[in-house]
């Protein structure tokens, strides 16, 4: 691990999210304090309530926090308001290093609401005093079921047969932890999964490992989030990092718990 330094304080805005849990527990695992910060436990991003507090004495920031709301102004509201108010509060308190979690291709996808979101997320943390890093991350696993949902008529579901390269949230907060840990970027980061697939034919596989009789149709115009793709929008460039888990293990290892929860 290059400049790792010495057991810090680092808070974890979204903390008890997907991501937000698994990076708390490997960032203790590292030897530093994490610091899981939400709602749930009284610290609001778009109020202010409980941010001075808990960034008390925090070298590090991570943000992955994410909208209730994917609607297009709702989500350009909480990304906006959310990381307006962190960066000020962090610039109060002295913080090192803020570091968030965005999207592979969100620049290339400017049709999608949640995407410009992510775009002003980025273009505030870039302006703003702190020294950052920005890590962009392909779909996790764990969000192919919320795909298909949001590309759903009837029984069928349409997606495009892009290049798709999704990987699983535990080599995503691996990534991050590695990132929190070294010293600020003052640059984006990309990290993917080991594998590429073609977006319907990952879907088709992630529905029929848990036995959903939705039919995936391959549809070069089929919006995703709103958005149309091309060949490459939502995969990394050369220079990625890529995770360790293959979808087939990860499936045969979560298929039964999806199940259980869908
Ligand atoms: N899904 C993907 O495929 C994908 C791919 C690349 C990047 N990302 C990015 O990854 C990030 C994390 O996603 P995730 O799926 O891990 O999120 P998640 O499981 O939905 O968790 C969201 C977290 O945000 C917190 N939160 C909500 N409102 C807040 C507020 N006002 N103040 C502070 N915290 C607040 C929630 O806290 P409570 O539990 O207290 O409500 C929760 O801890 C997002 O920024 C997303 O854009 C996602």
């Amino acid at each position: 691990m290059t400049n790792e330094r010495s057991s810090m304080k680092i808070v974890i805005i979204g903390g008890s999210g997907l991501i937000g849990s698994k990076l708390v527990t490997t960032l203790g695992e590292h030897g530093h304090q994490a610091v899981p910060a939400s709602p749930n436990s009284g610290v609001n991003t778009l109020t202010g309530e409980g941010l001075a507090e808990v960034l008390e004495a925090a070298s590090v920031v991570v943000d992955v926090s994410n909208s209730p709301s994917f609607e297009d102004a709702a989500v350009l509201e909480f990304f906006k308001t959310s990381t307006s108010n962190l960066l000020a509060y962090e610039a109060t308190a002295g913080v090192g290093h803020h570091v968030a979690l965005s999207i592979v291709g969100t620049d290339r996808l400017s049709d999608s609401g949640y995407m410009r979101a992510k775009v002003a997320q980025e273009k505030l943390i870039k302006e703003s005093s702190i020294p950052y890093s920005i890590v962009r991350a392909t779909q996790f696993f764990e969000f192919v079921n919320r795909i298909a949902d949001s590309a759903t008529d009837g029984n069928t579901v349409r997606l495009p047969p892009v290049r798709f390269q999704p990987m699983a949230a535990d080599d995503v907060a691996s990534a991050v932890c590695r990132v929190a840990i070294g010293s600020p970027l003052n640059g984006i980061v990309e990290v993917a999964g080991p594998e590429l697939f073609r977006f319907d034919e990952l879907i088709r596989l992630g529905l029929s490992a848990r036995n959903d009789p939705r039919e995936v149709i391959a549809d070069p115009h089929a919006r995703y989030f709103g958005t149309e793709l091309s060949e490459r929008s939502l995969v990394p460039g050369d220079a990625a990092q890529l995770g360790e888990t293959h979808f087939e293990d990860w499936l045969s290892r979560s298929a039964k718990t999806i199940s259980q929860t869908a």
